[in-house]
């Protein structure tokens, strides 16, 4: 049987290969699966995420000169930039998808704007999440860039405050109007746990997932990217909403401050389009809490019913679903052991999550065929030596 070589080993070698020297440091950041709480985060609502056990390392060392190189296993390439000249990728029409030096340079111009001592790095990267697939990869290559950076430069580990820095980046420098869900997820999940995140105070809670219910991932081999337009419209026409909302309730800050009654008020004075992604909104803002009611209780059969409803009113009214996650979703809800499934992340492609009764997951994996995978809730970024 072939050895697998583990995203540390990998990224320690590549560093040496591109670098020509030993690194110092080889620091982990998990993508994640989102349980349920989707395109909330950017509304001030809750989401209810899990780190997975696929990621991201960076075999890291500093460097004093100011300069920052990194090498990308998976694209076999190296760039190299004076740091303190890094300028926004935003809207560079060579990039519209946005390189994946983006996403390392975003998160170090990040770090140095809010004041930290990032003198200088060389960074490897090598990871098993895959790319483009709802798996938040791109955050934690944020995160796992932001872990090395903080452990060369002696910078203390503020999972919270790394998080906002990699949604400056992916906001500011990328160009994506993302919220702050992956990177929170990445930085600061435990293991056992998801992570309950209030996104307006940034409160968390963590949620055991009990050991009778696993987690499965299936990729329905479609890649969209995120830095495509969709993702920005969806959150344009939320703020459509809320600008409406706003002629006859001025207090209301965000679809957090909307519910349903309000919505129906406020309809005659906005567009159908975001009538119609607020209604998702406003609906899916209360499902984590919910769910993680549900978890604490062990009620799999709750969770299960309400993950389907998400994926309803994200089909039906947030407009992100695809036939490929409406057909995978479908065919998971017909096995014996699945409670529920929905399409997790942004959508548009990707990944569906389905919860699966842990005695029947290599049953229901087979029965599903494809590519699938199961993880229990990993651990947060940290340093692998
Ligand atoms: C992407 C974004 C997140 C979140 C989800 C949808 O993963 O990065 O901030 O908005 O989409 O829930």
């Amino acid at each position: 049987m072939a050895t697998v070589t583990a995203p540390s080993d990998q990224a320690r070698a590549a560093f040496a290969d591109a670098f020509g020297y030993v690194s110092g440091g080889v620091a982990w950041a998990p993508g994640r699966v989102n349980l349920i709480g989707e395109h909330t985060d950017y509304n001030d609502g809750f989401v209810l995420p899990m780190a997975i056990e696929r990621g991201v390392s960076t075999a890291f060392a500093q460097r004093d000169d100011g300069r920052l190189q990194a090498h990308a296993l998976a694209f076999g390439e190296t760039r190299d930039a004076a740091i303190a000249e890094l300028t926004p990728e935003v809207n560079d029409p060579r990039n519209p998808g946005g390189h994946w030096f983006a996403y390392v340079a975003g998160m170090v111009w990040a770090m140095r704007r809010a004041g930290l001592p990032v003198g200088g790095l060389d960074v490897a990267i090598a990871g098993d999440v895959p790319i483009g697939a709802g798996l938040a990869s791109s955050a934690a290559v944020e995160i796992a860039v932001a872990r090395a950076a903080c452990a060369a430069a002696s910078i203390a580990w503020n999972a919270s405050a790394m998080a906002r820095l990699g949604q400056q980046a992916e906001n500011e420098f990328v160009g994506v109007s993302c919220g702050i869900m992956d990177q929170l997820a990445s930085a600061a999940c435990e293991d056992g746990h998801a992570l309950l995140v209030d996104c307006r105070s940034l409160a968390t809670r963590l949620v055991p997932i009990p050991e009778e219910a696993s987690l499965v991932v299936m990729d329905t081999g479609v890649r969209r990217s995120l830095a495509g337009s969709e993702y920005n419209e969806r959150r344009a026409a939320c703020e459509r909403a809320v600008a409406a909302v706003r002629t006859i309730a001025p207090d209301v800050h965000a679809l957090r401050d909307v519910d349903a009654a309000l919505l129906e008020r406020a309809r005659g004075a906005m567009d159908e389009v975001a009538y119609r992604r607020a209604h998702h909104v406003v609906h899916e803002i209360r499902r984590p809490l919910d769910m993680a009611d549900a978890l604490d209780a062990g009620d799999l059969a709750a969770a299960g019913r309400l993950m389907n409803a998400s994926h309803a009113s994200l089909r039906d009214f947030y407009d992100v679903s695809s036939p490929e996650l409406d057909a995978i979703v479908a065919l998971a809800r017909g096995h014996a052991a699945c409670f529920g499934a929905r399409l997790t992340g942004a959508g548009f492609g990707g990944c569906a999550v389905a919860l699966v009764a842990s005695s029947g997951v290599e049953e229901f994996r087979r029965y599903v065929g494809g590519s699938t995978f199961s993880s229990r809730p990993a651990a947060g970024a940290h340093l692998v030596e």
